[in-house]
């Protein structure tokens, strides 16, 4: 993917990707009902089996009718699988599963033929985006399946307005019947990071728009924390009331807090076996008031970048910590190819079981495992060009998104990179986002 391929190889190496991409896709609806199919868990999610769809409608739109000349294929779906086509409470109202697979493979065998002829260097950037369009919708798909388990295991049914906006809060008790020793000073060790220049961003073929152009930044000393924070070190912030106590929390995250009250993490697992665990399941509020908490506050993006990709040594930007390997799953909690023998483990891990993942000033867990909030807005690099369409990033630079970095165990290995950028409204909670701390 890096170097410079011949054309061949280049439309062998898309084609692979594209396979691999869609056999994983598809693994996410084995066995799946129809009501998961086709219901929200939550407002402000479509149904899974809406997002199988666009990601066709997506593929047919940029492939088929605008590079290669097709008439829309499906015109009946148009309206429905379109991003801003239909309120996400009217999705509801969708094909089968048979159906939808029919749409997916009818398109994707127009697109096999069509790779067979079409100008690939021009058209490179634009299939690699429709692998990472696919990857990110597949990741959506699986956190709106982590919502409807959540919502079966509270015996609601599906679709139960009654119980949208609530959060599961497991019976928690602010006297612990543990030692309270100890849990914060495990992993909370941090790593200095020396002033200086470093390059964010990237130009390569599988960068996105927002990714590009790369560019130098100088930077301060600062300090970084070496692991995520763990679910042992948070712990603390609920068993001191940090949910009761506004002094932790902005004024912004404060007025989040009292329209959302909420106790734990979204995905909090009360097992002390999960202490070693990153939390998953914070908003950018929580985050933030955690790190208040401990004396710490949230990585700018530029320095959880630095931290992850700079290689002080060679004075040279890693495509991922470890170097230019690509993610596999041994260097860190991602998910791998579907056929590979290496299955996705489906939930958060330790945050020190990857050693062979860790970046050149010894972050761990930087890629896989949770999303990490940064301090950062949204926003495009110096030079910005929107690609493919404006929807994508551009709309975003609003000042009301924050920037996440890394990817979860539900992230692919194609969206996986240290430049890679998503972003979420402060006050989401749903995707699987914790964060590590950093200071002065
Ligand atoms: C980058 C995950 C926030 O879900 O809106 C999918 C990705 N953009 N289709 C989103 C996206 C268009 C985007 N996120
Ligand atoms: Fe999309």
């Amino acid at each position: 993917m890096k170097s410079k391929l011949t054309k061949s190889s280049v439309k062998e190496a898309v084609s692979q990707a594209f396979d691999e991409c869609r056999l994983t896709t598809f693994a996410l609806f084995h066995d799946m009902d129809e009501a998961t199919f086709c219901s929200q868990p939550h407002p402000d999610f479509s149904p899974v089996g809406w997002h199988l769809g666009h990601i066709a409608y997506i593929e047919s739109l940029w492939l088929l009718e605008r590079c290669a000349g097709s008439p829309c294929l499906f015109p009946q779906y148009r309206k429905l699988f379109a991003a801003d086509g239909l309120p996400k409470s009217e999705r509801v109202h969708l094909p089968n599963l048979k159906e939808i697979r029919y749409y997916l493979d009818t398109v994707r065998e127009k697109v096999l033929e069509y790779l067979e002829v079409a100008d690939i260097e021009p058209q490179e950037r634009l299939w690699r985006f429709l692998i990472q369009h696919e990857s990110q919708h597949c990741e959506i798909i699986s956190f709106v399946l982590e919502l409807h388990k959540r919502n079966g295991e509270l015996g609601a049914s599906f679709g139960d307005k009654g119980r949208w906006g609530m959060e599961r809060e497991t019976s928690y008790s602010s006297v612990s019947l543990f030692s309270k020793s100890s849990q914060l000073s495990t992993f909370t060790e941090m790593i200095q990071i020396p002033s200086g220049e470093f390059e964010q961003g990237s130009d390569s073929s599988d960068a996105l728009d927002n990714e590009r152009p790369a560019h130098k930044v100088y930077l301060d000393t600062y300090m970084i924390d070496r692991y995520p924070v763990t679910c042992g070190q948070y712990r603390s912030f609920m068993e001191a009331g940090g949910y009761q106590n506004s002094l932790w929390w902005s004024e912004s995250g404060w007025q989040w807090l009292q329209n959302a009250p909420v106790t734990q993490p979204l995905y909090w697992c009360s097992e002390r076996s999960y202490d070693r665990h990153p939390v998953c399941g914070v908003s950018w509020y929580e985050a933030e008031a955690y790190s208040r908490f401990v004396g710490k506050r949230l990585p700018t993006e530029a320095e959880w970048e630095k931290a992850v990709s700079w290689d002080v040594q060679t004075n040279s930007h890693r495509t991922y910590p470890w170097g230019d390997e690509e993610p596999i799953t041994q260097r860190c909690n991602c998910v791998g190819v579907a056929h590979s023998r290496h299955r996705p483990i489906g939930k958060t891990t330790a945050v020190d079981v990857y050693p062979t993942g860790k970046s050149a000033y010894g972050l761990y867990d930087a890629l896989g495992n949770v999303w990490e909030w940064t301090a950062s807005w949204f926003d495009g690099y110096k030079g910005f060009e929107s690609y493919p369409y404006m929807g994508y990033s551009q709309v975003y630079f609003d000042q009301q998104h924050r920037v996440l970095k890394g990817g979860s165990w539900a992230t692919r290995s194609w969206v996986l990179r240290s430049s890679f950028r998503n972003w979420y409204h402060p006050g989401v909670r749903q995707i699987f986002a914790g964060f590590r701390c950093a200071a002065d």
